[in-house]
């Protein structure tokens, strides 16, 4: 039995063909879904039709939809004042959301904060402040990495060959490297036996080859690789990194911007590792959906110079208050909430992944969690078709999910969700996955 139908109900049917002659083509919307509103982890479309939502805005709305302390706040500050500048003028509430950044940063020394509106505009400052502190014009990346679209971030990014055609040439100088993916390693090697090769490849080859470490400002890393498949690399690997990066000098840094703030059960994902980064990039989750970003970084890396790097936007006022609130929610109960949904969600994916012949992997930490879809456990062939038709059938059945990578499918809901719509939503996606199999396959 399958509920797939082919429209969405007319209201979102009209909606969507306005957008089609009014927007740009460079978007890609997996599936009908226009918002209506939503409150908590539930959406509803145009039409009426009730969504449990497990994408969040791609991993952004960390307090769930409109919640009431997040919407009282930028309602407060709107109505005080909506922009000042923070470029050229003083207000306490940059200030104020600085000194609990940089209190909450995993970094022992002093550190400092750059707000900016996106993420990419986070790595773009992290790369530039990289290059200028250093004096050196090379960056490290992994193959797999999505650190954003402008040019500079382009530049990290080697998640899919669409985001990079055509707009070359990009930010010379950045080399990028396998990521430790070891459900593929791409050494065909196993963790732990490896002794994590990765990483020595880097230095035995990238470093001894074609990339002097002594010119290389930055290694950029998403602590969990996140649009390139919600990878979570093992145990010993950020340790391995953080030697790597500390005996050439090279600064360490890290992109937060999908994994923080709270989703992976932590503030910060890279402490799940225990290691210090050198500067960190957030945006997304920071301000419940309100533009923000902001790039972290030690004292002694920020020392760029005044009007070295600003922006109009940045630190917006309302975006700030919303970040406060956020923040609130995320030290009273959030993360907490994070990490023990997640360790259901991952209980419950296991166990469908017994069930099922197609989920290769399930991964994940807290709530940022991935299944890996594929042709064969053994031959492990990409089941991207699946993984497509997989997402659709979830949106039909009232589930909103995303892809990543390939062939995997991710699950990134608001941190608030309850159990009982974990269950929920774990239940809609066995349902999904056992029609499309049948599709697929046969019954
Ligand atoms: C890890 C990571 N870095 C950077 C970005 C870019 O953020 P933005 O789309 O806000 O520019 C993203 C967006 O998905 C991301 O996941």
């Amino acid at each position: 039995m399958t509920t797939q139908m082919d429209e969405p109900g007319p209201k979102c049917k009209a909606w969507i063909e306005r957008d089609r002659q009014n927007l740009t083509p460079s978007t890609t919307r997996p599936y009908p879904f226009v918002m209506d509103h939503g409150r908590g982890a539930e959406v509803w479309d145009l039409d009426g039709k009730r969504f449990l939502d497990f994408c969040a805005g791609i991993a952004v709305c960390a307090t769930g939809h409109s919640h009431p302390q997040v919407v009282q706040a930028i309602q407060d500050q709107a109505a005080r004042f909506i922009h000042m500048s923070g470029t050229d003028f003083y207000y306490p509430l940059q200030i104020q959301l600085a000194e609990k950044l940089n209190a909450l940063a995993p970094i022992e020394e002093e550190t400092r904060v750059f707000y900016a509106n996106s993420g990419t505009e986070s790595v773009e400052a992290a790369f530039k402040m990289a290059r200028y502190h250093s004096g050196r014009p090379r960056a490290l990346a992994f193959i797999g990495a999505f650190h954003g679209r402008t040019m500079g971030s382009l530049s990290l990014t080697a998640s899919k060959v669409v985001q990079r055609n055509r707009f070359a040439p990009l930010v010379p100088g950045v080399t990028h490297v396998p990521y430790a993916y070891c459900y593929r390693c791409p050494f065909h090697l196993d963790y732990p036996r490896c002794d994590v090769y990765c990483v020595q490849y880097i230095e035995d080859v990238v470093l001894a080859t074609v990339c002097p470490p002594q010119e290389v400002a930055a290694l950029f890393v998403e602590p969990i690789q996140g649009e390139g498949g919600y990878i979570v690399p093992p145990a010993a690997y950020y340790g391995r990194i953080r030697d790597l990066c500390q005996k050439h000098g090279i600064l360490f840094v890290v992109d937060e911007v999908q994994t923080g703030l709270g989703r992976t059960g932590k503030m910060f994902a890279i402490e799940h590792w225990g290691v210090e980064p050198d500067i960190i990039a957030l945006a997304k989750g920071i301000a419940s959906g309100m533009p923000l970003g902001a790039t972290i970084a030690r004292k002694s890396v920020m020392d760029w110079e005044p009007g070295s790097h600003a922006n109009t936007f940045g630190g917006n006022p309302v975006s700030c208050a919303a970040s406060l609130a956020t923040i609130d929610l995320l030290e009273n109960g959030l993360v907490d909430n994070a990490a023990r949904m997640g360790e259901h969600v991952l209980d419950a994916l296991s166990a469908i992944q017994a069930r099922h012949p197609s989920i290769g992997d399930v991964r994940g930490k807290g709530l940022m969690i991935a299944v890996e879809l594929v042709e064969d456990k053994t031959t492990k062939e990409y089941a991207t078709g699946l993984r497509n038709d997989l997402m659709q059938e979830c949106y039909w059945r009232g589930l909103l999910t995303l892809g990543c990578g390939k062939s995997s499918l991710r699950f990134s809901p608001p941190l608030l969700i309850t159990r009982e719509q974990a269950d929920e939503a774990m239940e809609v996606f066995e349902s999904a996955l056992t029609a499309c199999e049948q599709r697929a396959y046969g019954p």
